[in-house]
């Protein structure tokens, strides 16, 4: 009998399983730059006596980028929804084309693009996390091979509730300058847009295609921790279609996982080599709410001018509203900053240094309420995590409920990037 070949193409991948032992998959990748720019050329040259093409060779450069990501019909579309709009191609339409590919990776229903608008110095204290972070920029760049630097893979961020993990991937896209893509991993799993594994497959190749990129993955636990529901077979093999991809991505996609609940997630995923780093965010101490205070003040502060008033944001008065907080959450203090501007605009008038503490008083931080379960996610850390907050910011004041000394109460090794 003469051997054949069978070839089946199709858009989703969906084998009886009676073949499944006998055909070999080949993922077929998004185009590539030089596709999307045969694509750009010959729209260009389709409609060369009706356009005006006023792109300069960097502006080529990141309407070709901007593409990057969408399948060659979708860059098509954009590409002639760009020039049909005023009939130029020029710089301008580089955001258009842009708003496409986010509106076509949002309609994929498992990725969205963030906008980062967020700067670094946005969050106060955890400097140990921000100086690794700081270290790593620029580490997909093709100079950084000059020094065989292996690209870094991506960190877990794990900690107390409130305290800035969001927050931290949110601000290094803009640190980094790299498009930040958040995967949601309920959606992965749930089986609303397709097959489990198919979307895992899906969602790394479009991070894959946007490259270099951050991977955003928020509260990892929902999706691979144990109890996470759905079917256990289909869970562990997507779980390991991901680790294989951490493990041996060749594309500079940078991970940041983000996870409440440590214990429910899978040793595999802890094990060194998966991640570069996993790092602990603990409550804010002292040092670190100060800033927090301050950056959260002058947030509110700025965007109000009628707030303002009379209020001086001095060291004296962030240090009072420090200490007094001491044991709160970024989020605890964002949320007090918020009250006590009602309480002031309930009466019409500014802001005071009375209205803040007042509503620090009224406020009962999760680290009373929920202490036992934070001391349960410390002792988890202090083995193997590492603190985000530097050793300078230890201030030595124990928090709300501590019990003796700080460094052994305080979670996350410490070690000083
Ligand atoms: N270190 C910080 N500096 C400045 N603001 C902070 C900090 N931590 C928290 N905040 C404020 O609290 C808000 C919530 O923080 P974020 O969403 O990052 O918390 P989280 O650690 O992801 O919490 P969760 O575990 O509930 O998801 C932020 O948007 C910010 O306003
Ligand atoms: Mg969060």
């Amino acid at each position: 009998m003469v051997p054949h070949t069978l070839l089946i193409v199709a858009p989703a991948l969906q084998l009886p399983i009676d073949l499944e032992k006998e055909v070999t998959v080949l993922d077929l990748p998004l185009p590539g730059r030089r596709e999307i720019e045969s694509v750009l050329d010959g729209i260009i040259n389709a409609n060369r006596n009706q356009i005006v093409v006023d792109l300069s060779k960097e502006d080529r450069e990141r309407l070709l980028q901007a593409a990057q990501g969408l399948t060659l019909g979708e860059a098509e579309n954009a590409f002639a929804r760009a020039i049909a709009s005023d009939g130029r191609l020029d710089a301008r339409d580089i955001a258009l084309v842009l708003d496409e590919k986010r509106q076509a990776i949002k309609k994929s229903g498992l990725l969205e693009f963030i906008d980062s608008s967020g700067s670094i110095d946005d969050i106060g204290g955890l400097e140990n996390l921000k100086t690794w972070l700081h270290k790593r920029n620029g580490s997909w760049l093709p100079s950084a091979q000059e020094w065989s630097i292996p690209a870094p893979k991506g960190i877990l961020i794990t900690g107390v509730p409130g305290c800035g993990k969001s927050l931290t991937a949110k601000c290094m896209a803009s640190l980094w300058g790299l498009p930040l893509v958040r995967m949601d991993v309920g959606r992965v799993f749930s089986g609303v847009v397709g097959s489990s594994e198919q979307n895992m497959r899906a969602s790394l190749r479009l991070a894959e295609a946007v490259a270099p990129s951050i991977l955003w993955i928020d509260e990892i636990e929902k999706g691979f921790g144990s109890g996470s529901g759905g079917d256990s077979g289909t869970s562990q093999r997507v779980f390991g279609t991901f680790l294989t991809w951490l493990q041996e991505k060749s594309e500079p996609v940078f991970v940041i996982a983000t996870a409440n609940k440590i214990d429910g997630l899978p040793p595999e995923l802890l094990r060194k080599g998966r991640f570069d780093e996993i790092f602990f965010v603990d409550l804010p101490t002292v040092s670190e709410l100060k800033v927090i205070w301050k950056i959260q003040l002058r947030q509110r502060l700025t965007a109000s001018s009628k707030a303002s008033g009379e209020l001086t944001v001095d060291d004296r008065l962030l240090s009072k509203l420090a200490e007094h907080s001491n044991g709160f959450s970024g989020a605890e203090v964002a949320e007090a900053v918020v009250s006590a501007c009602f309480e002031a605009y309930s009466e019409r008038r500014p802001l005071t240094e009375e209205d803040l503490t007042r509503t620090i008083n009224n406020t009962v931080p999760l680290s009373t309420t929920q202490s036992e379960q934070i001391k349960l996610i410390r002792d988890w850390a202090s083995q193997r995590a590492v603190a985000s907050t530097s050793t300078e910011d230890q201030d030595g004041l124990t928090t709300a409920g501590s019990e003796g000394d700080v460094a052994s109460w305080r979670g996350g090794r410490r070690i000083d990037f």
